[in-house]
């Protein structure tokens, strides 16, 4: 089943993919800035934004990876640079294990290679049965909120009141996949060696998702990777979307001219 797939702008191709509890349009900003010369393809997780439920089955990230390619295909789109944030960073491992030959350049933004530790991957579980049990993703805005963003940010309504609105368009079938899908995502740390495309990867010093040194180690292990760090929480392109915006710019115009 294709995930909704949001396409703005020409040029070369670039495809988004958002963090856990948000949808396609966490990267508005970037995609008002950047869609001027690029292609800027966005999809939403099955239950979240304007996707379908999950299908059946067994959740996975590579499943969902899988019909990012087949939303690729059926928009005629061959090679695209991808940029994902945290959850979107898991998947973009997922596309790369699944299909390099299809990424041009990556930018990894307050994610982490490692797989999850057993604690949790337990939260992740619970949580999922949660918002099954109670069919409402309600009781997760809050914490939500007050662990994908810095304190300054928390306080700021322009911030905030879209992170509390995309959570709430989640449905509870979605975020159950996503938490599932993570809690079984392996780990990529091997797979770091193996990128061979130009790498930006963006951490943010008061991130409590993803500490910046975890984000930072994968740029350590990519071949010629560029790391830069900004003061804001996990979700970077949200609390300062200008300089987020400025980084992938001046990175994907020439990562994408190269190769
Ligand atoms: C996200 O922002 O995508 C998630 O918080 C990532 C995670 O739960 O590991």
């Amino acid at each position: 089943m294709l995930p909704a797939i949001h396409d703005s702008g020409t040029g070369e191709a670039v495809l988004f993919l958002h963090a856990f509890t948000l949808d396609a349009s966490q990267w508005d900003h970037q995609v008002a800035a950047l869609s001027d010369g690029m292609r800027c393809v966005r999809v939403d997780l099955w239950g979240c934004g304007g996707s379908p439920p999950p299908p059946d089955g067994e959740p996975t990230l590579d499943g969902f990876a899988a019909a990012v390619i087949a939303a690729l295909d059926s928009r005629n789109i061959d090679r695209v640079a991808v940029v994902g944030l945290s959850m979107g960073g898991y998947l973009a491992f997922a596309l790369w294990r699944l299909a390099p030959e299809r990424i041009r350049a990556l930018a990894l933004c307050n994610t982490r290679a490692t797989a999850d530790a057993a604690g949790p991957r337990d939260d992740r579980l619970a949580m999922a049965e949660q918002v099954e049990r109670e069919q409402s993703v309600e009781s997760i805005v809050e914490p939500m909120v007050t662990r994908l963003l810095s304190p300054g940010a928390q306080v700021e309504a322009h911030i905030v009141d879209p992170v509390r609105g995309r959570i709430r368009r989640c449905t509870p079938a979605g975020i159950a996949f996503a938490q599932r899908a993570m809690a079984a995502r392996p780990d990529s740390t091997a797979l770091l060696a193996s990128i061979t495309v130009p790498t930006l990867v963006i951490a943010g010093t008061q991130d409590a998702i993803i500490p910046a040194p975890e984000v930072l180690a994968i740029a350590g292990n990519i071949p010629g990777a560029r790391s830069v760090e900004l003061d804001c929480g996990h979700l970077s392109n949200l609390e300062l979307p200008r300089a987020v915006s400025d980084e992938l710019a001046a990175f994907l115009v020439p990562a994408t001219m190269s190769s």
